[in-house]
């Protein structure tokens, strides 16, 4: 078979998606493998579940770095080359990126948010769609680029907004197209490297 992409999944917390890639993963003929899951907040849940997947799980916490976002970012970069990774996943990666990083994975990092891009970038995307009367909501997955939650989209899944849905509902129904679209359009994009 020929070499898989490298790729390193970027998290803060629970790990849903991630995990979803990690899954993908196992199937031998996914062209990409996850080398790498990476936390900035120790705590992560989604650490021990990758240790758990068997695969390496690391902290580069945050709080030794104090208000140097670059300096953190240059410890996260060092990380992902030392493991040769060649692309990167955010996955609920809840810190905004300096130029930095961003420049130094340009065209090589992908993101996932949970609307419609360009609508309800940053927080509470699903209690504004809600707020907002909205019938239909989603999720889209879209390369990093310097502004946030921007950047040329690769793909996005729709979903309906339902009568009585509540912002726990809607996500739910959102996060289980993520987990999907994530994994497909991940394997769609590393095809075409
Ligand atoms: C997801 O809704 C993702 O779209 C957003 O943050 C959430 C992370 O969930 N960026 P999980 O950690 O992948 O479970």
């Amino acid at each position: 078979m020929t070499q898989r992409t490298k790729v390193a999944v970027l998290i803060s917390g629970r790990g849903s998606n991630m995990e979803a890639l990690v899954r993908a993963a196992q199937d031998p003929a996914c062209p990409f493998e996850v080398v790498l899951v990476l936390s900035n907040k120790p705590e992560a849940g989604g650490l021990v579940t990758a240790a758990e997947a068997g695969i390496e799980a690391l902290a580069v916490d945050q709080r030794p770095f104090g208000k140097d976002r670059e300096a953190h970012e240059r410890a996260i970069d060092a990380a992902l080359r030392a493991r040769g990774v060649e692309v990167v996943a955010l996955a609920g990666y809840m810190r905004i990126l300096t130029p930095f990083l961003v420049e130094a994975w340009a065209g090589r990092m992908l993101n996932i948010h949970p609307s419609l891009l360009p609508k309800y970038p940053g927080l509470d995307t699903h209690g504004r769609a809600l707020a907002a009367g909205e019938v239909e909501a989603g999720c889209t997955v879209h390369l990093v680029t310097a502004g946030v939650d921007e950047g040329p989209v690769l793909g996005q899944a729709r979903v309906p907004i339902l009568p009585g849905d509540t912002e726990h509902m809607l996500s739910d129904r959102v996060l289980e197209q993520e987990h999907q679209l994530y994994a497909a359009t991940l394997a769609e994009f590393v095809r075409g490297l």
